[in-house]
C-alpha cells in the first residue's frame, strides 16, 4: 500500500506547486490520478520516485509512505530496490539502442540470468516486442514505443508501477492495446498509479480515482463514483454542455454550484 499524506512540494524554494496532496494506492489496486496540463500530477510522481532532487524540488510538508516506510528520505536507486517503478512522460526509451537493449538498460538492479528470463516472459506476453527485438526503438511506431517503456519498467519487478500520460499523442486504437497491456499487468498483481489527462481510458482501468488541480485534490471517488460525477462528465469526460469549456474551470464551477444550490 501507497499512502500519500498531506504533501507539499516546492520548486526553487519558492514555487508551491503541491499544496496537500493525500492519495492512497491499496495492494494490488489501479488508481488514476487525473487533472488538467501543470495541475501537479508529474510533481506528484517524482516526490514518490526521489526525482524531485533533480528539478531543484522539495517536500516541505506532508509524507510519502510505502508499506509503512517513509520514502522522503530515500534515494531514487533505493526506492527502485523497494518495488517502485516509473514510466516517465513521453516515452523516454533510447532511440539508438535496439529494443532488447533498452529492456536490458532497465535491469540494473537485477542479474543477467534474471534479466534474459523476464525478456523472454515479455516477448510471449508481448509479442510484437519479440518480433522487434533487434530493430532500433527508434523506429518503433508510438505505441510500440510505449509498449516498450512500460516493458523495461517492469524488468525490475516492481510492486508499483507508476505511469505518467502513457495515452498521450497515440490513435485510440492503440490506446486500447495500451490500455490492455496495463490491465494484464495489474491481472499479476502490480498496483498501479495511472496519470493521466484522457480521463475516459483512465477510469475504465481504475478502481478508484482523483482529480488534482492546481495543486490540491478537488474530487475524489471511485471509478463509478467519478464516471456519474457531473463535473467529471463535464469537464474530464467531455459529456454534458459545457465540454467546450475549458476544464480548469472545473473547481470553480463546481464551487460556484455548491453556493448556489
Ligand atoms: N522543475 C520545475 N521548476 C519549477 N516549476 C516547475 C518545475 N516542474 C514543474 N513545475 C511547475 O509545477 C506545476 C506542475 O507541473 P507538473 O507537475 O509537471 O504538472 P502536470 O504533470 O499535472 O502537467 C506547473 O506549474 C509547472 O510549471
Ligand atoms: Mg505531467
Amino acid at each position: 500500500m501507497l499512502e500519500i499524506a498531506n504533501l507539499e512540494v516546492v520548486y526553487h524554494s519558492v514555487v508551491l506547486v503541491l499544496k496537500g496532496v493525500s492519495l492512497k494506492v491499496p495492494e494490488g489496486s489501479i488508481v488514476a490520478l487525473l487533472g488538467p496540463n501543470g495541475a501537479g500530477k508529474t510533481t506528484t510522481l517524482r516526490a514518490l520516485t526521489g526525482l524531485l532532487d533533480i528539478h531543484d524540488g522539495d517536500i516541505t510538508k506532508g509524507s510519502v509512505r510505502w508499506q509503512g516506510e517513509d520514502l522522503g528520505e530515500l534515494g531514487a536507486a533505493a526506492i527502485v530496490r523497494r518495488g517502485i517503478a516509473q514510466v516517465m512522460e513521453g516515452r523516454r526509451i533510447f532511440p539508438d539502442l535496439s529494443v532488447e537493449e533498452n529492456l536490458i538498460a532497465g535491469g540494473w538492479t537485477r542479474s543477467k540470468a534474471e534479466i534474459g528470463a523476464a525478456i523472454e516472459g515479455f516477448y510471449d506476453r508481448f509479442p510484437v516486442l519479440g518480433e522487434r527485438r533487434r530493430r532500433q526503438a527508434g523506429y518503433l511506431s508510438g505505441g510500440e514505443q510505449q509498449m516498450l517503456a512500460i516493458a523495461r519498467a517492469l524488468i525490475s519487478k516492481p510492486r508499483l508501477l507508476l505511469l505518467d500520460e502513457p495515452s498521450l499523442g497515440l490513435a485510440p486504437k492503440v490506446v486500447a492495446e495500451v490500455g490492455a497491456m496495463i490491465k494484464a499487468i495489474n491481472a499479476e498483481g502490480v498496483s498501479i498509479l495511472l496519470v493521466e489527462q484522457n480521463a475516459a481510458l483512465a477510469l475504465e482501468l481504475a478502481d478508484h480515482g482523483y482529480v488534482l488541480e492546481s495543486g490540491r485534490i478537488v474530487i475524489e471517488g471511485s471509478a463509478t463514483e467519478l464516471r456519474a460525477d457531473r463535473d467529471v462528465q463535464e469537464f474530464y469526460l467531455g459529456l454534458g454542455g459545457h465540454a467546450e469549456r475549458s476544464f480548469r474551470d472545473a473547481k470553480l464551477y463546481r464551487r460556484r454550484r455548491r453556493w448556489l444550490s
